[in-house]
Protein backbone atom coordinates (compact mmCIF):
# COMPACT_ATOMS: atom_id res chain seq x y z
CA UNK A 1 0.00 0.00 0.00
CA UNK A 2 1.38 2.89 -0.98
CA UNK A 3 1.19 6.07 1.82
CA UNK A 4 -0.24 8.98 0.55
CA UNK A 5 2.16 12.61 0.34
CA UNK A 6 0.77 14.83 3.30
CA UNK A 7 -0.73 17.64 1.30
CA UNK A 8 0.50 19.79 4.42
CA UNK A 9 3.72 18.91 4.27
CA UNK A 10 4.08 20.19 0.40
CA UNK A 11 6.29 23.57 -0.36
CA UNK A 12 2.74 24.36 -2.46
CA UNK A 13 0.71 24.07 0.59
CA UNK A 14 3.18 26.52 2.74
CA UNK A 15 2.72 28.21 -0.14
CA UNK A 16 -0.79 29.17 -0.31
CA UNK A 17 -0.75 29.48 3.13
CA UNK A 18 1.32 32.87 2.91
CA UNK A 19 -0.94 33.31 0.03
CA UNK A 20 -4.05 33.48 1.99
CA UNK A 21 -2.65 35.54 4.83
CA UNK A 22 -1.63 38.25 2.31
CA UNK A 23 -4.55 38.27 -0.13
CA UNK A 24 -7.82 40.53 0.63
CA UNK A 25 -10.14 39.33 -1.86
CA UNK A 26 -11.76 42.25 -3.66
CA UNK A 27 -13.95 40.81 -6.56
CA UNK A 28 -14.50 44.43 -7.61
CA UNK A 29 -11.70 45.64 -8.07
CA UNK A 30 -10.37 42.66 -9.38
CA UNK A 31 -12.71 42.88 -11.98
CA UNK A 32 -12.15 46.24 -12.22
CA UNK A 33 -8.35 46.21 -12.64
CA UNK A 34 -8.71 42.91 -15.16
CA UNK A 35 -10.83 43.28 -18.59
CA UNK A 36 -9.72 39.99 -19.01
CA UNK A 37 -10.60 38.56 -15.77
CA UNK A 38 -13.39 36.47 -17.23
CA UNK A 39 -12.35 35.07 -20.54
CA UNK A 40 -9.51 33.83 -18.98
CA UNK A 41 -11.05 32.18 -15.86
CA UNK A 42 -13.30 30.77 -17.83
CA UNK A 43 -13.07 26.85 -19.40
CA UNK A 44 -14.96 24.90 -21.80
CA UNK A 45 -15.76 21.16 -20.66
CA UNK A 46 -17.97 19.34 -23.42
CA UNK A 47 -21.18 20.90 -23.35
CA UNK A 48 -20.50 23.12 -20.23
CA UNK A 49 -19.29 26.58 -20.26
CA UNK A 50 -17.65 26.97 -16.78
CA UNK A 51 -17.08 30.55 -15.41
CA UNK A 52 -14.59 30.60 -12.95
CA UNK A 53 -13.94 34.30 -12.71
CA UNK A 54 -16.14 35.25 -9.72
CA UNK A 55 -14.12 32.74 -7.50
CA UNK A 56 -11.54 33.86 -4.90
CA UNK A 57 -8.61 33.74 -6.37
CA UNK A 58 -5.85 35.31 -8.91
CA UNK A 59 -4.02 33.86 -10.88
CA UNK A 60 -1.36 33.25 -8.52
CA UNK A 61 -3.99 31.05 -6.70
CA UNK A 62 -4.54 28.52 -9.59
CA UNK A 63 -0.60 28.66 -9.63
CA UNK A 64 -0.07 27.50 -6.57
CA UNK A 65 -3.28 24.82 -6.20
CA UNK A 66 -1.52 23.41 -9.67
CA UNK A 67 1.38 22.92 -7.75
CA UNK A 68 -0.35 21.36 -4.88
CA UNK A 69 -2.03 18.59 -7.21
CA UNK A 70 1.40 18.08 -8.54
CA UNK A 71 3.21 17.81 -5.53
CA UNK A 72 0.50 15.32 -3.94
CA UNK A 73 0.47 13.65 -7.35
CA UNK A 74 -2.52 14.20 -8.90
CA UNK A 75 -1.71 12.41 -11.92
CA UNK A 76 -0.39 9.35 -10.99
CA UNK A 77 -3.46 8.05 -9.13
CA UNK A 78 -5.75 9.65 -11.63
CA UNK A 79 -4.08 7.08 -14.17
CA UNK A 80 -3.97 4.46 -11.62
CA UNK A 81 -7.44 5.04 -11.41
CA UNK A 82 -7.88 4.34 -15.17
CA UNK A 83 -6.09 1.99 -15.32
CA UNK A 84 -8.05 -0.36 -12.88
CA UNK A 85 -5.13 -0.39 -9.95
CA UNK A 86 -6.66 -1.10 -6.42
CA UNK A 87 -6.75 2.41 -5.54
CA UNK A 88 -9.94 1.79 -2.83
CA UNK A 89 -7.54 0.01 -0.68
CA UNK A 90 -10.02 -0.84 2.32
CA UNK A 91 -11.91 -3.08 0.08
CA UNK A 92 -8.70 -3.99 -2.39
CA UNK A 93 -10.75 -3.22 -4.97
CA UNK A 94 -10.20 -1.51 -8.39
CA UNK A 95 -11.85 1.75 -9.04
CA UNK A 96 -13.45 1.66 -12.50
CA UNK A 97 -16.56 3.37 -12.42
CA UNK A 98 -15.02 5.27 -16.29
CA UNK A 99 -14.77 1.88 -17.32
CA UNK A 100 -18.55 2.08 -17.55
CA UNK A 101 -18.74 4.36 -20.53
CA UNK A 102 -15.73 3.42 -22.38
CA UNK A 103 -16.99 3.11 -26.37
CA UNK A 104 -17.48 -0.25 -27.60
CA UNK A 105 -14.25 -0.13 -30.06
CA UNK A 106 -12.27 1.63 -27.33
CA UNK A 107 -8.74 0.63 -27.85
CA UNK A 108 -6.72 -0.85 -26.40
CA UNK A 109 -9.28 -2.91 -24.58
CA UNK A 110 -8.86 -2.66 -20.89
CA UNK A 111 -7.53 -6.09 -19.12
CA UNK A 112 -8.25 -5.72 -15.79
CA UNK A 113 -6.90 -8.42 -12.84
CA UNK A 114 -7.31 -10.51 -15.87
CA UNK A 115 -10.13 -10.07 -17.12
CA UNK A 116 -11.69 -8.76 -20.24
CA UNK A 117 -13.64 -5.43 -18.78
CA UNK A 118 -14.66 -3.56 -21.89
CA UNK A 119 -15.94 -6.66 -23.27
CA UNK A 120 -17.90 -7.16 -19.51
CA UNK A 121 -19.58 -4.01 -19.94
CA UNK A 122 -20.62 -4.59 -22.89
CA UNK A 123 -21.85 -8.12 -22.47
CA UNK A 124 -24.17 -6.25 -20.08
CA UNK A 125 -25.29 -3.12 -21.49
CA UNK A 126 -26.23 -4.94 -24.57
CA UNK A 127 -28.37 -7.09 -21.92
CA UNK A 128 -29.82 -4.37 -20.15
CA UNK A 129 -30.83 -2.63 -23.80
CA UNK A 130 -32.59 -5.93 -24.73
CA UNK A 131 -34.96 -5.81 -21.88
CA UNK A 132 -35.36 -2.15 -21.80
CA UNK A 133 -36.89 -2.53 -25.64
CA UNK A 134 -39.31 -5.02 -24.71
CA UNK A 135 -40.58 -3.31 -21.81
CA UNK A 136 -40.77 -0.26 -24.06
CA UNK A 137 -42.34 -2.08 -27.40
CA UNK A 138 -44.96 -4.19 -24.89
CA UNK A 139 -43.17 -7.29 -26.20
CA UNK A 140 -42.41 -8.05 -22.18
CA UNK A 141 -45.52 -8.06 -20.51
CA UNK A 142 -47.10 -9.13 -16.91
CA UNK A 143 -48.41 -12.27 -15.99
CA UNK A 144 -51.17 -11.29 -17.18
CA UNK A 145 -50.22 -10.30 -20.82
CA UNK A 146 -50.56 -6.71 -20.01
CA UNK A 147 -47.82 -4.31 -20.96
CA UNK A 148 -45.60 -2.88 -18.54
CA UNK A 149 -47.04 0.90 -17.62
CA UNK A 150 -45.13 1.58 -14.34
CA UNK A 151 -40.93 0.76 -13.29
CA UNK A 152 -40.59 0.89 -9.62
CA UNK A 153 -37.05 0.59 -8.80
CA UNK A 154 -36.50 -0.53 -5.60
CA UNK A 155 -32.92 0.65 -4.36
CA UNK A 156 -31.42 3.07 -2.04
CA UNK A 157 -28.27 4.79 -1.52
CA UNK A 158 -26.37 4.62 -5.06
CA UNK A 159 -29.23 2.17 -5.94
CA UNK A 160 -31.29 5.07 -6.01
CA UNK A 161 -29.90 7.96 -5.67
CA UNK A 162 -28.67 8.06 -9.53
CA UNK A 163 -31.53 6.48 -10.81
CA UNK A 164 -34.23 8.78 -9.10
CA UNK A 165 -32.30 11.91 -10.34
CA UNK A 166 -31.61 11.43 -13.67
CA UNK A 167 -34.90 10.25 -14.32
CA UNK A 168 -36.21 13.39 -12.86
CA UNK A 169 -33.82 15.47 -14.81
CA UNK A 170 -34.52 13.42 -18.11
CA UNK A 171 -38.33 13.61 -17.67
CA UNK A 172 -38.49 14.91 -21.64
CA UNK A 173 -36.79 12.12 -22.92
CA UNK A 174 -39.25 9.72 -21.22
CA UNK A 175 -41.55 7.14 -23.33
CA UNK A 176 -45.42 8.37 -23.04
CA UNK A 177 -46.98 5.49 -21.27
CA UNK A 178 -44.23 4.22 -19.04
CA UNK A 179 -43.39 5.47 -15.56
CA UNK A 180 -40.64 5.28 -13.18
CA UNK A 181 -41.25 5.18 -9.28
CA UNK A 182 -39.06 5.04 -6.65
CA UNK A 183 -38.89 3.09 -3.30
CA UNK A 184 -36.20 3.68 -0.74
CA UNK A 185 -36.66 4.11 2.42
CA UNK A 186 -37.73 1.17 4.67
CA UNK A 187 -40.15 3.47 6.23
CA UNK A 188 -43.34 1.40 5.03
CA UNK A 189 -44.91 4.57 4.08
CA UNK A 190 -42.72 4.77 1.33
CA UNK A 191 -43.88 1.31 -0.73
CA UNK A 192 -47.30 2.31 0.67
CA UNK A 193 -47.68 5.99 -1.33
CA UNK A 194 -46.00 4.73 -4.19
CA UNK A 195 -47.49 1.29 -5.21
CA UNK A 196 -51.27 2.55 -3.76
CA UNK A 197 -52.78 3.57 -6.94
CA UNK A 198 -50.63 1.05 -9.46
CA UNK A 199 -52.37 -1.99 -11.47
CA UNK A 200 -50.25 -5.06 -10.21
CA UNK A 201 -50.92 -6.42 -13.97
CA UNK A 202 -48.65 -3.68 -15.44
CA UNK A 203 -45.96 -3.14 -12.70
CA UNK A 204 -42.68 -4.28 -12.87
CA UNK A 205 -39.93 -4.22 -10.10
CA UNK A 206 -36.70 -3.61 -10.60
CA UNK A 207 -34.50 -4.68 -7.47
CA UNK A 208 -31.70 -3.02 -7.21
CA UNK A 209 -29.01 -3.48 -4.89
CA UNK A 210 -24.87 -4.29 -5.75
CA UNK A 211 -24.40 -6.49 -2.47
CA UNK A 212 -28.56 -7.57 -2.32
CA UNK A 213 -28.29 -7.68 1.11
CA UNK A 214 -29.12 -3.63 2.08
CA UNK A 215 -32.53 -4.64 4.91
CA UNK A 216 -34.23 -1.43 3.43
CA UNK A 217 -33.91 -2.99 -0.24
CA UNK A 218 -34.42 -6.30 0.44
CA UNK A 219 -37.32 -5.48 3.22
CA UNK A 220 -39.29 -3.54 0.09
CA UNK A 221 -38.81 -6.27 -2.28
CA UNK A 222 -40.57 -8.54 -0.10
CA UNK A 223 -43.16 -6.18 0.83
CA UNK A 224 -43.74 -5.45 -2.89
CA UNK A 225 -43.91 -9.10 -3.65
CA UNK A 226 -46.68 -9.38 -1.27
CA UNK A 227 -48.32 -6.39 -2.86
CA UNK A 228 -48.10 -8.35 -5.92
CA UNK A 229 -49.34 -11.58 -5.15
CA UNK A 230 -52.57 -10.15 -2.72
CA UNK A 231 -53.69 -7.76 -5.98
CA UNK A 232 -53.06 -10.67 -8.15
CA UNK A 233 -55.09 -13.44 -6.32
CA UNK A 234 -57.24 -10.83 -5.12
CA UNK A 235 -58.72 -9.91 -8.67
CA UNK A 236 -58.17 -13.09 -10.07
CA UNK A 237 -55.55 -12.82 -12.15
CA UNK A 238 -53.57 -15.64 -10.80
CA UNK A 239 -54.36 -18.77 -8.89
CA UNK A 240 -53.68 -18.52 -4.99
CA UNK A 241 -51.04 -21.52 -6.03
CA UNK A 242 -47.15 -21.50 -5.10
CA UNK A 243 -46.41 -22.26 -9.17
CA UNK A 244 -48.55 -19.16 -10.05
CA UNK A 245 -47.07 -16.93 -7.75
CA UNK A 246 -43.39 -18.28 -8.95
CA UNK A 247 -44.41 -17.56 -12.20
CA UNK A 248 -45.87 -14.07 -11.14
CA UNK A 249 -42.39 -13.24 -9.72
CA UNK A 250 -40.42 -14.31 -13.19
CA UNK A 251 -42.88 -11.80 -14.80
CA UNK A 252 -43.04 -8.88 -12.71
CA UNK A 253 -39.62 -8.58 -10.78
CA UNK A 254 -36.15 -8.25 -12.63
CA UNK A 255 -32.68 -7.34 -10.58
CA UNK A 256 -29.82 -5.58 -10.51
CA UNK A 257 -26.53 -6.78 -8.47
CA UNK A 258 -23.41 -7.88 -8.20
CA UNK A 259 -24.85 -11.08 -6.12
CA UNK A 260 -26.28 -13.12 -8.45
CA UNK A 261 -26.83 -15.82 -6.41
CA UNK A 262 -28.64 -13.81 -4.08
CA UNK A 263 -31.16 -12.38 -6.89
CA UNK A 264 -31.61 -16.54 -7.15
CA UNK A 265 -32.43 -17.31 -3.85
CA UNK A 266 -35.06 -14.45 -3.83
CA UNK A 267 -36.81 -16.45 -6.46
CA UNK A 268 -36.07 -13.78 -9.33
CA UNK A 269 -34.71 -15.86 -12.05
CA UNK A 270 -31.11 -15.31 -12.87
CA UNK A 271 -31.98 -14.40 -16.27
CA UNK A 272 -33.81 -11.54 -15.80
CA UNK A 273 -30.77 -10.39 -13.87
CA UNK A 274 -28.22 -7.77 -14.53
CA UNK A 275 -25.00 -7.89 -13.61
CA UNK A 276 -22.19 -5.35 -12.61
CA UNK A 277 -18.90 -5.79 -10.54
CA UNK A 278 -17.46 -4.63 -6.86
CA UNK A 279 -14.94 -2.36 -9.04
CA UNK A 280 -18.25 0.75 -9.31
CA UNK A 281 -18.83 1.86 -6.04
CA UNK A 282 -22.92 2.08 -5.30
CA UNK A 283 -22.63 6.45 -5.94
CA UNK A 284 -20.99 5.93 -8.70
CA UNK A 285 -23.37 3.37 -10.61
CA UNK A 286 -25.76 4.91 -12.16
CA UNK A 287 -24.13 4.46 -15.47
CA UNK A 288 -23.98 0.39 -14.80
CA UNK A 289 -27.05 -1.69 -15.06
CA UNK A 290 -28.31 0.15 -11.84
CA UNK A 291 -29.57 2.62 -14.74
CA UNK A 292 -31.85 -0.11 -16.06
CA UNK A 293 -34.86 1.80 -14.84
CA UNK A 294 -33.84 4.97 -16.78
CA UNK A 295 -32.62 2.70 -19.56
CA UNK A 296 -36.20 1.40 -19.86
CA UNK A 297 -37.20 4.96 -19.43
CA UNK A 298 -35.61 6.79 -21.75
CA UNK A 299 -34.69 4.16 -24.02
CA UNK A 300 -31.18 2.44 -25.08
CA UNK A 301 -30.05 5.13 -27.49
CA UNK A 302 -31.00 8.33 -25.26
CA UNK A 303 -29.16 5.89 -22.69
CA UNK A 304 -26.06 5.69 -25.36
CA UNK A 305 -25.54 9.56 -25.19
CA UNK A 306 -25.96 9.90 -21.21
CA UNK A 307 -22.96 7.42 -20.97
CA UNK A 308 -21.05 9.22 -24.04
CA UNK A 309 -21.66 12.54 -22.28
CA UNK A 310 -19.58 11.20 -18.77
CA UNK A 311 -16.80 9.63 -21.55
CA UNK A 312 -16.02 13.08 -22.92
CA UNK A 313 -15.41 14.32 -19.52
CA UNK A 314 -12.98 11.35 -18.54
CA UNK A 315 -11.10 11.93 -21.39
CA UNK A 316 -10.75 15.72 -20.83
CA UNK A 317 -9.66 14.94 -17.40
CA UNK A 318 -7.41 12.19 -18.51
CA UNK A 319 -5.86 13.90 -21.08
CA UNK A 320 -6.25 18.01 -20.23
CA UNK A 321 -3.52 20.01 -18.79
CA UNK A 322 -4.44 20.92 -14.77
CA UNK A 323 -4.43 24.78 -15.75
CA UNK A 324 -7.50 23.79 -18.60
CA UNK A 325 -8.69 20.52 -16.04
CA UNK A 326 -11.82 21.92 -15.14
CA UNK A 327 -13.03 18.94 -12.45
CA UNK A 328 -9.49 19.45 -11.63
CA UNK A 329 -9.27 23.14 -11.45
CA UNK A 330 -12.89 22.66 -9.40
CA UNK A 331 -11.21 20.31 -6.99
CA UNK A 332 -8.68 22.55 -6.01
CA UNK A 333 -11.01 25.60 -5.60
CA UNK A 334 -12.98 23.70 -3.11
CA UNK A 335 -9.94 22.52 -1.28
CA UNK A 336 -8.66 26.29 -1.65
CA UNK A 337 -12.16 27.19 0.13
CA UNK A 338 -12.26 24.10 2.99
CA UNK A 339 -8.53 24.44 3.95
CA UNK A 340 -7.46 27.90 3.53
CA UNK A 341 -10.84 30.04 4.18
CA UNK A 342 -12.29 27.62 6.30
CA UNK A 343 -15.38 27.19 4.42
CA UNK A 344 -17.62 24.36 6.10
CA UNK A 345 -20.46 23.52 3.33
CA UNK A 346 -20.74 23.84 -0.33
CA UNK A 347 -23.92 24.72 -2.09
CA UNK A 348 -25.09 23.41 -5.15
CA UNK A 349 -27.98 25.46 -7.16
CA UNK A 350 -29.74 24.07 -10.22
CA UNK A 351 -31.15 26.37 -12.25
CA UNK A 352 -32.98 23.92 -13.77
CA UNK A 353 -36.09 22.33 -12.31
CA UNK A 354 -35.15 18.72 -14.02
CA UNK A 355 -32.60 18.72 -11.98
CA UNK A 356 -34.12 18.69 -8.62
CA UNK A 357 -32.72 15.70 -7.16
CA UNK A 358 -29.17 16.70 -8.11
CA UNK A 359 -27.65 17.95 -4.90
CA UNK A 360 -29.39 15.00 -2.62
CA UNK A 361 -26.79 12.77 -5.74
CA UNK A 362 -24.20 14.64 -4.87
CA UNK A 363 -24.59 14.38 -1.16
CA UNK A 364 -24.14 10.80 -1.12
CA UNK A 365 -21.59 11.28 -4.02
CA UNK A 366 -19.22 13.76 -2.13
CA UNK A 367 -20.25 13.06 1.20
CA UNK A 368 -20.13 9.21 1.16
CA UNK A 369 -16.67 9.81 -0.72
CA UNK A 370 -15.31 12.45 1.09
CA UNK A 371 -16.15 11.85 5.20
CA UNK A 372 -13.20 10.30 6.25
CA UNK A 373 -10.86 11.22 9.08
CA UNK A 374 -8.05 8.26 8.07
CA UNK A 375 -5.97 8.12 5.24
CA UNK A 376 -5.36 5.49 2.72
CA UNK A 377 -2.98 4.39 4.81
CA UNK A 378 -4.97 4.08 7.87
CA UNK A 379 -3.07 7.19 9.31
CA UNK A 380 -5.23 10.01 11.05
CA UNK A 381 -5.93 13.04 8.26
CA UNK A 382 -3.66 16.10 8.73
CA UNK A 383 -6.34 18.60 7.78
CA UNK A 384 -10.12 19.11 7.09
CA UNK A 385 -11.55 17.13 5.01
CA UNK A 386 -15.49 16.41 3.34
CA UNK A 387 -17.30 19.65 3.43
CA UNK A 388 -21.44 19.57 3.71
CA UNK A 389 -22.90 19.85 0.05
CA UNK A 390 -26.35 21.19 0.17
CA UNK A 391 -28.83 22.79 -2.30
CA UNK A 392 -31.87 23.48 -3.84
CA UNK A 393 -33.41 24.31 -7.81
CA UNK A 394 -33.56 27.99 -8.24
CA UNK A 395 -35.57 30.04 -7.30
CA UNK A 396 -37.37 28.56 -4.78
CA UNK A 397 -33.70 28.56 -2.57
CA UNK A 398 -33.77 31.89 -3.25
CA UNK A 399 -36.91 32.64 -1.15
CA UNK A 400 -35.90 30.20 1.64
CA UNK A 401 -31.70 30.05 2.83
CA UNK A 402 -30.08 32.41 0.08
CA UNK A 403 -30.05 35.36 2.88
CA UNK A 404 -27.69 33.84 4.95
CA UNK A 405 -25.53 32.80 1.35
CA UNK A 406 -25.62 36.63 1.33
CA UNK A 407 -24.89 38.03 4.29
CA UNK A 408 -24.17 35.47 7.06
CA UNK A 409 -21.01 35.14 8.71
CA UNK A 410 -19.97 31.80 7.00
CA UNK A 411 -18.42 31.72 3.59
CA UNK A 412 -20.61 29.04 1.48
CA UNK A 413 -19.14 28.72 -2.14
CA UNK A 414 -22.21 27.75 -4.03
CA UNK A 415 -21.75 26.64 -7.81
CA UNK A 416 -24.71 27.51 -10.17
CA UNK A 417 -26.16 25.37 -12.97
CA UNK A 418 -28.10 26.60 -15.34
CA UNK A 419 -29.20 25.32 -19.42
CA UNK A 420 -29.71 27.91 -21.99
CA UNK A 421 -33.19 25.99 -23.58
CA UNK A 422 -35.64 25.13 -21.48
CA UNK A 423 -37.55 22.28 -22.14
CA UNK A 424 -41.47 24.40 -22.20
CA UNK A 425 -40.50 27.36 -23.78
CA UNK A 426 -43.53 29.08 -22.13
CA UNK A 427 -44.47 32.95 -22.57
CA UNK A 428 -46.16 34.67 -19.26
CA UNK A 429 -47.97 37.67 -21.86
CA UNK A 430 -45.54 39.17 -23.72
CA UNK A 431 -42.45 37.82 -21.27
CA UNK A 432 -40.05 34.66 -22.11
CA UNK A 433 -40.37 33.00 -18.58
CA UNK A 434 -37.20 31.14 -19.09
CA UNK A 435 -34.98 34.21 -19.78
CA UNK A 436 -36.41 35.79 -16.62
CA UNK A 437 -35.68 32.67 -14.51
CA UNK A 438 -32.23 32.41 -15.91
CA UNK A 439 -31.87 36.79 -15.28
CA UNK A 440 -32.22 35.36 -11.39
CA UNK A 441 -29.54 32.76 -12.18
CA UNK A 442 -27.04 35.88 -13.64
CA UNK A 443 -28.11 38.40 -10.79
CA UNK A 444 -27.70 35.65 -7.87
CA UNK A 445 -23.92 35.18 -8.40
CA UNK A 446 -23.38 39.15 -9.85
CA UNK A 447 -24.86 39.98 -5.84
CA UNK A 448 -22.59 37.28 -4.67
CA UNK A 449 -19.13 38.80 -6.46
CA UNK A 450 -19.81 42.09 -5.88
CA UNK A 451 -22.84 43.03 -3.10
CA UNK A 452 -23.79 46.71 -2.74
CA UNK A 453 -21.46 49.35 -0.40
CA UNK A 454 -22.85 51.22 2.53
CA UNK A 455 -22.91 54.31 -0.01
CA UNK A 456 -24.52 52.63 -2.98
CA UNK A 457 -27.16 51.63 -0.35
CA UNK A 458 -27.43 55.66 0.86
CA UNK A 459 -27.68 56.68 -2.56
CA UNK A 460 -31.42 55.10 -2.75
CA UNK A 461 -32.16 57.18 0.25
CA UNK A 462 -32.07 54.31 3.00
CA UNK A 463 -32.15 56.03 6.37
CA UNK A 464 -28.93 55.75 7.98
CA UNK A 465 -29.82 53.16 11.08
CA UNK A 466 -30.98 50.88 8.42
CA UNK A 467 -28.02 50.90 6.24
CA UNK A 468 -25.92 48.38 7.49
CA UNK A 469 -28.59 45.44 7.10
CA UNK A 470 -28.85 46.43 3.45
CA UNK A 471 -25.03 46.63 3.03
CA UNK A 472 -24.16 43.19 0.80
CA UNK A 473 -20.32 42.60 1.46
CA UNK A 474 -19.61 40.88 -1.80
CA UNK A 475 -16.56 38.76 -2.33
CA UNK A 476 -19.22 35.52 -1.92
CA UNK A 477 -17.53 32.75 -4.61
CA UNK A 478 -19.30 31.11 -6.96
CA UNK A 479 -19.11 29.23 -10.10
CA UNK A 480 -21.30 29.06 -13.17
CA UNK A 481 -21.71 26.53 -15.39
CA UNK A 482 -23.90 27.02 -18.61
CA UNK A 483 -25.03 24.08 -20.48
CA UNK A 484 -26.96 24.45 -24.00
CA UNK A 485 -29.84 22.08 -22.67
CA UNK A 486 -30.45 19.86 -20.58
CA UNK A 487 -29.81 16.63 -22.37
CA UNK A 488 -28.36 13.07 -21.70
CA UNK A 489 -25.16 13.83 -22.48
CA UNK A 490 -25.43 16.90 -20.72
CA UNK A 491 -26.18 15.27 -17.70
CA UNK A 492 -23.65 12.32 -17.74
CA UNK A 493 -21.44 15.46 -18.64
CA UNK A 494 -22.59 17.39 -15.44
CA UNK A 495 -22.25 13.89 -13.17
CA UNK A 496 -18.98 12.87 -14.46
CA UNK A 497 -17.23 16.48 -13.18
CA UNK A 498 -18.94 16.18 -10.00
CA UNK A 499 -17.20 12.48 -9.83
CA UNK A 500 -13.98 13.64 -10.66
CA UNK A 501 -14.12 16.92 -8.42
CA UNK A 502 -14.71 14.72 -5.71
CA UNK A 503 -11.78 12.35 -6.55
CA UNK A 504 -9.56 15.39 -6.82
CA UNK A 505 -10.12 16.47 -3.60
CA UNK A 506 -9.98 12.88 -1.91
CA UNK A 507 -6.48 12.95 -3.44
CA UNK A 508 -5.78 15.84 -2.33
CA UNK A 509 -6.28 14.72 1.33
CA UNK A 510 -4.89 11.11 1.00
CA UNK A 511 -8.01 9.25 1.58
CA UNK A 512 -9.67 6.14 -0.05
CA UNK A 513 -13.07 7.68 -1.71
CA UNK A 514 -14.30 4.38 -2.54
CA UNK A 515 -15.47 2.88 0.64
CA UNK A 516 -17.86 3.96 3.30
CA UNK A 517 -17.23 1.90 6.68
CA UNK A 518 -18.77 4.90 8.61
CA UNK A 519 -22.40 3.52 7.28
CA UNK A 520 -21.71 0.44 8.51
CA UNK A 521 -22.34 0.63 12.89
CA UNK A 522 -25.60 2.22 12.42
CA UNK A 523 -26.52 -0.65 10.39
CA UNK A 524 -25.18 -2.80 12.77
CA UNK A 525 -26.64 -1.57 15.80
CA UNK A 526 -30.75 -1.09 14.06
CA UNK A 527 -30.57 -5.04 13.56
CA UNK A 528 -29.20 -5.57 17.29
CA UNK A 529 -31.92 -2.83 18.62
CA UNK A 530 -34.72 -4.23 16.73
CA UNK A 531 -35.79 -6.59 19.17
CA UNK A 532 -35.85 -4.20 22.03
CA UNK A 533 -38.66 -2.13 19.29
CA UNK A 534 -40.62 -5.30 18.95
CA UNK A 535 -40.93 -5.50 22.94
CA UNK A 536 -38.49 -7.65 24.21
CA UNK A 537 -37.74 -6.72 27.62
CA UNK A 538 -34.18 -8.39 27.87
CA UNK A 539 -33.17 -7.00 24.85
CA UNK A 540 -34.21 -3.24 26.36
CA UNK A 541 -32.66 -3.60 29.83
CA UNK A 542 -29.16 -4.51 27.17
CA UNK A 543 -29.37 -0.70 25.94
CA UNK A 544 -27.87 2.38 27.52
CA UNK A 545 -30.28 4.80 29.70
CA UNK A 546 -31.04 7.10 26.59
CA UNK A 547 -31.78 4.30 24.26
CA UNK A 548 -33.79 2.47 26.93
CA UNK A 549 -36.17 5.50 27.91
CA UNK A 550 -36.58 6.52 24.45
CA UNK A 551 -37.77 3.22 23.54
CA UNK A 552 -39.86 2.67 26.57
CA UNK A 553 -41.82 6.29 25.41
CA UNK A 554 -42.02 4.70 21.72
CA UNK A 555 -43.77 1.48 23.19
CA UNK A 556 -45.68 3.60 25.30
CA UNK A 557 -47.15 5.89 22.33
CA UNK A 558 -47.38 2.77 19.98
CA UNK A 559 -51.28 2.55 19.73
CA UNK A 560 -51.03 0.62 15.95
O1 LIG B 1 -24.97 1.95 3.24
C1 LIG B 1 -24.35 2.62 2.23
C2 LIG B 1 -24.40 1.85 0.96
O2 LIG B 1 -23.52 0.78 1.01
C3 LIG B 1 -24.12 2.74 -0.23
O3 LIG B 1 -22.78 2.92 -0.47
C4 LIG B 1 -24.86 2.04 -1.30
O4 LIG B 1 -25.04 2.86 -2.41
C5 LIG B 1 -26.13 1.69 -0.57
O5 LIG B 1 -25.71 1.34 0.72
C6 LIG B 1 -26.95 0.60 -1.18
O6 LIG B 1 -26.24 -0.60 -1.26
P1 LIG B 1 -26.71 -1.77 -2.17
O7 LIG B 1 -26.74 -1.29 -3.57
O8 LIG B 1 -25.72 -2.87 -1.95
O9 LIG B 1 -28.09 -2.19 -1.72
Amino acid sequence: MSTPVDATTTGAWTALTAHRDALTPDLRAWFAADAERATRLTRQLGDLTVDLSKNLVTDETLALLVALAEQVDLKTRTAAMFAGEHINVTEDRAVLHTALRRPADAEPPLVVDGQDVDADVQEVLAKVAAFAEKVRSGEWTGVTGERVETVVNIGIGGSDLGPVMAYEALKPYVQDGLEVRFVSNIDPTDLAEKVKDLDPTTTLFIVASKTFGTLETLTNARLARDWLWQGLVVSRAIEDTDEARTAAVAKHFVAVSTALDKVAAFGIDPENAFGFWDWVGGRYSVDSAIGTSLAIAIGPDAFGEFLEGFHVVDEHVRTTPFEQNVPVLMGLLNVWYVNFLDAHTHAVLPYAQYLHRFPAYLQQLTMESNGKSVRWDGTPVTTQTGEVFWGEPGTNGQHAFYQLIHQGTRLIPADFIAVANPAHPLKDGGTDVHALFLANFFAQTKALAFGKTADEVRAEGTAEEIVPARVFSGNRPTTSILAPSLTPSVLGQLIALYEHITFVQGVVWGIDSFDQWGVELGKKLALEIAPAVEGDAAALAGQDPSTQALIAKYLELRTV
